[in-house]
Parts: C-alpha cells; structure tokens; sequence
C-alpha cells in the first residue's frame, strides 16, 4: 500500500472511494452537512434522512454524479469530539478499509479531519490512527483460497490523506509514515504467526528473521544445534529431544544507539508448534498452537519496524525456538534439567515447555548487561482465563519498566494488566527432587509461570529490570475485531515500538 499526502480540495480528488469524517455534535453535523451537501448533491437525501447522524463508527455510502472524480462518497461517524479518541480514530478507519477491501477498490481518499472535531488530538497521532486502522483492518490471511472471491486481502494499492492545511498535511504525514513501517512490522508477524507448521518450523523461522534483518538493517546470527548445545542451553535442547526438527535460538541485533549503550534485550517465546509434549494436549483446537511462537513473531515484526525507522536505541532480540513434539525420544514428566547458571528444574509437565526455552534466553540476555529484560510469550491458558483475550498479563520487578510498558500499551490500546509476583507463590513451584518445577498446578498459573521465569533474571549482583508479558490471549485471536483478525494478531508490535521510540 503506497501512501500520498495532497494538498487540494475534495471535488478534484480522483479516487475509488472518497472518505469524509463526520462529527455527531449538532452544530458540527449541520456545518459540515451544508458543506459536503455543496460540493456532492448526491449526499443531500442521506443528510436529511437522518438516518446517518454521525454516530461512532456508523456509515453511509454515497454515489457521486458522474462529474464527480471520486465516485463513491463514504462519511463516517466520529461520534461526540469530546470522546473522540484514537481508538476511535483506528476504528473508524478500519471501517474504511472493510468498505474499500469489501468491493476490491484500489484507491482510497481520506479527507484528514476538521480542526474542530479533533479533540486536541496532535495532527501526527491524527495521521498515525487512520494508517493504522486501516492498514491493519484490511489484512486478511488468504493465501491458502484458491477462489478469488474468497480472497479479500488490502485491494487497496494507494492511500491518499488531504487537506488544504499545510502544515496539517505535513505532520500527519510523519504519524502516517510511522503507523505504516509500524504496520508492515504487525502484518510481517501475524503472517508468521498465521503460518502453518509445515511452513514456519524453527530453521523457516530462522529465514524469515534473516530476511527481515537484511530488509531492515539488523544483524542476525542463528545458533544451531551444535552451538546451542556448546552453550549449554539445556532447556532448549530438552524440549526439542522428541523433535526431528533441530533447533535454533536467534541473536538479532540493531544499535541505533550510541556506542556504549545497553542495549534493551527483548526475547520472543519461538515453539513453533505446542502438542503438549508426552503430557500432550487435547485434540480441539490443537492447531491453533502453530501460533505458539507469536512471542518470537511480535519482536521479528519489532526488530523489523525499530530498525527501519531507525530509533535510537540499541535493541537486541532473542528467540528460542523449537517444537514440543511427543517421541520415543521426547523429554518426559520427572526428568530434570541443570541449566547453565546452575539452577535445576523437575519437569513435571511436558506442556509447560515455553518457560523451559525462555529461561536459557534470560540466561543469554544477561551478557548485554541490558538496560531492561522484556520477554514476550504465550505462555499460559491460565492468563487467557484471567483476562480473555483483550488484554496481556505484565509482570516485573520494575516500576519504570513498567510504567513504560502500561503507558505505551495505553497508547497503542494493547492492553496490559500487571498480576503479582508476591513470593508467597512460590510454594506452588517448589520441587521434592530439585530447585523448582516447571509447573505450579491448576491455581495462579500465570502466576507461577512469571515466578519461574524471574528465577533466571536473578544474578550475583541482584536482579535487573525485567518484564514478562504473557500475550496468550490477544496473540490469538478466536474472532475478528475492528482492525484485528481472527487468529495471529501481531498483538504487541505497536506496544514495542512505541516504547522503545519514547525511551530516554
Ligand atoms: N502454549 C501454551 C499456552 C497457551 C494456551 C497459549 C492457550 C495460548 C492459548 C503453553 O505452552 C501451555 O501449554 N501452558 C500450560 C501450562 C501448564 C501445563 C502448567 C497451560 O497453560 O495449560
Ligand atoms: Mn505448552
Ligand atoms: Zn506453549
């Protein structure tokens, strides 16, 4: 999708679907109503019908004279300016993009908001929501149909905002131009998350980071086997033994900072398909957890979109990736693990695999000394039936961290919502034959997943500021919402990079 910015008035843009926002507010639906009705006669009847009044995320498709240079017209709804926000901003747009996919149009015309509609709102973030709303609402993953009816995915080749305000023009053109590299970003890890196992395993994984990072401008080194063994990455190593699929654990990097900044580390949970393992989940749904490695695909999408916009941050991502297969030779309920720093986990159930592969990437996290820990997973059911799928579970031992986070998921509307690591939990994971176990039973299981991932955030020297935020729910998605699909999301990739290009 190609963006244009122009500077001229309605009538003369020529596009498929011209697109004009309109406010519920009485003295600003009749304003704009006298306005609109001006240059397109044709809108007249549906104006005075009152049956369009503006009303949040509501519209109405109009058919211009053939004179016209757009011929289709649609307004929609902003609702109240006073309780305009840029969720509202994103779901109006979205609808665009619904209406525009919806009948395969390939140019949409966006005409950018009055002043007085909006809210305060600064012309950037203006520029930022509509691109977002729409960019993200017209994906669909369609690849598999071999009907052309079927596939409904972006027909839209060009988006064109305008206004006669040139300034306006200009800096909703930067928030327009972010929300796009942004976007690319969510849509590069909803089509990792989306994939089947049979085309996203560990070393296809791998690939596609290669091709992100060659795309973007970041390194990538791909540990294999061999030097996941050498480095004795034993939670890694255990969970892909019932594997015929070797693994790999991805180390990429982007200094957009200065020299001898720390760098933020973010590590993305990578099983790429969940069976269980020998303690093996239950038919229903089951494929769903080829979105399993979402965590790995929401800091992919990251890495891609902070290395293109060329934030000044130095960021590292980690991936530990492997499938949890049951085998003949699978790791098995009472074996133990001795990881690297030493500590030793029972096994106690085969399912609870995320966590055994995220605790050799916290271990290697450690090295950069980073200035922050932000592991992304979906690692429990137990938090989908906390918070549903609206909102990400957020643990830490920061308040900083944190603090960004929530402020950037607040931003973004990903939700977050922080859940205890009170050390009275810890009792759940003590093990009788060795220092934890990898399980905690059927209460606080998000809970005593954190607990066991902040065992190895713990050094000699104390621990550093970590967060962990279980995506189990939002990553994957049981049904479409306004500009999220059904299924892989890319949940979190806006929250990352709003953070990271707000960090001081
Ligand atoms: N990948 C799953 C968690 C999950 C479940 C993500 C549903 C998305 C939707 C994870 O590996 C898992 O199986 N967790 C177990 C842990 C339990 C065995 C302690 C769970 O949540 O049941
Ligand atoms: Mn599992
Ligand atoms: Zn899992």
């Amino acid at each position: 999708m190609k963006l244009a910015f122009s500077q001229s008035s309605l009538s003369h843009i020529k596009s498929d679907l011209l697109v004009l926002f309109v406010s519920s507010d009485k003295t600003l639906f009749d304003a704009q109503k006298k306005l609109v009705t001006k240059e397109f006669p044709a809108a007249a009847p549906a104006l005075d019908s009152g049956d369009f009044i503006g009303k949040k995320e509501s519209n109405v498709m109009i058919y211009t004279s053939e004179k016209a240079a757009s011929p289709r017209l649609l307004l929609v709804g902003f609702g109240e300016t006073t309780a305009l926000t840029l969720e509202t901003l994103r779901r109006c747009a979205a609808q665009v993009a619904k209406v525009a996919t919806g009948k395969k149009l390939c140019s949409v015309a966006v005409a950018l908001p009055a002043k007085a509609m909006m809210a305060g709102l600064s012309h950037a973030s203006i520029g930022e929501a509509l691109t977002e709303g729409i960019m993200l609402a017209a994906y669909k993953f369609d690849k598999y149909f071999s009907d052309s009816d079927a596939k409904k995915n972006n027909t839209i080749q060009t988006l064109t905002f305008c206004t006669d305000d040139k300034k306006y023009l200009n800096e909703a053109k930067s928030g327009a131009e972010y929300a796009q590299t942004v976007g690319d970003g969510v849509l590069l890890a909803r089509a990792l998350a989306n994939a089947p196992n049979s085309e996203i395993y560990p070393e296809t994984l791998a690939k596609a980071a290669q091709k992100a990072a060659k795309d973007a401008g970041f390194t990538i080194t791909v540990l294999d086997k061999k030097k996941i063994a050498a480095l004795r990455m034993n939670g890694l190593l255990a969970v892909n033994q019932g594997s015929v699929r070797p693994p790999v654990f991805l180390v990429m990097e982007y200094n957009g900072g200065g020299k001898k900044d720390k760098p933020i580390v973010l590590v993305g949970k990578g099983v790429t398909f969940d069976t269980g393992g020998i303690s093996i989940k239950p038919a229903a749904g089951m494929g769903e957890m080829r979105m399993d490695m979402h965590g790995s695909a929401s800091v992919i999408g990251a890495m891609y979109a902070a290395a293109k916009l060329g934030i000044k941050q130095n960021i590292v991502g980690l991936v530990p990736a492997t499938e949890n297969m049951p085998s003949g030779s699978a790791l098995v309920p009472g074996d133990v693990i001795t990881y690297s720093n030493g500590v030793s986990v029972e096994v106690d159930n085969t399912d609870a695999e995320g966590r055994l592969i995220l605790a050799d990437a916290l271990i290697y996290a450690q090295r950069y000394k980073p200035q922050a820990i932000i592991d992304l997973a979906t690692l429990t059911g137990a938090c989908v039936v906390a918070l549903g799928f609206v909102t990400s579970g957020l643990f830490g031992t920061d308040e900083a961290l944190k603090t960004r986070i929530k402020s950037s998921a607040d931003y973004t509307n990903e939700y977050v919502c922080e859940l205890p690591l009170y050390s009275e939990y810890e009792e759940l994971i003590k093990s009788d034959i060795a220092d934890i176990k990898n399980a905690g039973g059927r209460w606080a299981g998000a809970i005593t997943a954190a607990l066991f991932l902040k065992r190895f955030i713990k050094t000699e020297s104390g621990e550093m500021p970590w967060a962990h935020l279980d995506i189990a729910g939002p990553a994957i998605l049981p049904s479409d919402t306004a500009y999220m699909p059904k299924n892989g999301s890319g949940v979190c990739v806006r929250l990352l990079c709003d953070m990271l290009r707000n960090w001081k």
